[in-house]
């Protein structure tokens, strides 16, 4: 039997799943490249297509193949430290691929989608662990119909500049307690207050 023969015959399986941008990735000038070059890579070899969309510090993959491959993913997805809180919304026989021709695609949902479609712009700012399995299906739907797809992430260098005060502002917060912030917030009027001291003390 052929391999392509084969290859009509297994199963379709698609792997949905949202995620949040890890601390650590972000101080990573070099991370949207490097999970693109590894991700176009190993599902070209692996015939698995789909897109992964980044909004805001989550991320949102759906993906299909057959359930060998995809299940291999997710183990390697669940390991890689560069995102957390991983969430598995769907992992499911399908009829046929949505994204037959993209090993993968990369979609960044941002402001910029708010006036080609009121559609698509009601999924702006995009938090995709809110919606539900059918809401993150219209979305997938949306960005095919669009063609969103692009062959790397889109992100300029100001918006990932503003991306990671913002998630780092965010990390902080979360991870210090009301306490702990107001006795940072009091030490740094202490230095303040010292060294307005220590700059009149020379000045007169
Ligand atoms: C959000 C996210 C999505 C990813 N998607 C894929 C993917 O679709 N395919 C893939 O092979 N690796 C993907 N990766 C990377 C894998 O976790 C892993 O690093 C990679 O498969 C290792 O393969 P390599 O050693 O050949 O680079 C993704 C990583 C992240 C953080």
């Amino acid at each position: 039997m052929s391999n392509q023969h084969t290859a009509k015959h297994t199963p379709l399986y698609r792997l949905v799943y949202v995620s949040q941008i890890s601390y650590l990735a972000l101080f990573d000038p070099q991370l949207f490249k490097k999970i693109t070059f590894s991700a176009l890579k190993n599902n070209l070899k692996r015939n698995l297509t789909g897109v992964l969309c980044f909004s805001d510090g989550y991320f949102m993959q759906y993906i299909e193949g057959s359930e060998q491959d995809l299940t291999n993913l997710k183990n390697t997805l669940l390991q890689d430290k560069r995102h957390h809180s991983f969430q598995l919304c769907d992992f499911s026989l399908i009829e046929e691929r949505l994204f037959p021709n993209h090993p993968r695609g990369f979609v960044v949902i941002d402001k910029r989608h708010q006036m080609s479609d009121s559609l698509l712009s009601e999924f702006v700012p995009l938090n995709p662990k809110l919606l539900d399995l059918d809401r993150k299906m219209e979305l997938i739907e949306l960005i095919k119909k669009h063609e969103l797809m692009e062959d790397e992430f889109n992100l300029s260098w100001w918006d990932l500049i503003g991306l990671r005060i913002r998630l780092a502002f965010q990390l902080f917060s979360s991870s210090v307690s009301q306490n702990q912030l107001s006795f940072i917030f009091e030490i740094c009027l202490f230095i303040l207050a010292c060294v307005a001291l220590v700059m009149m003390a020379l000045y007169f």
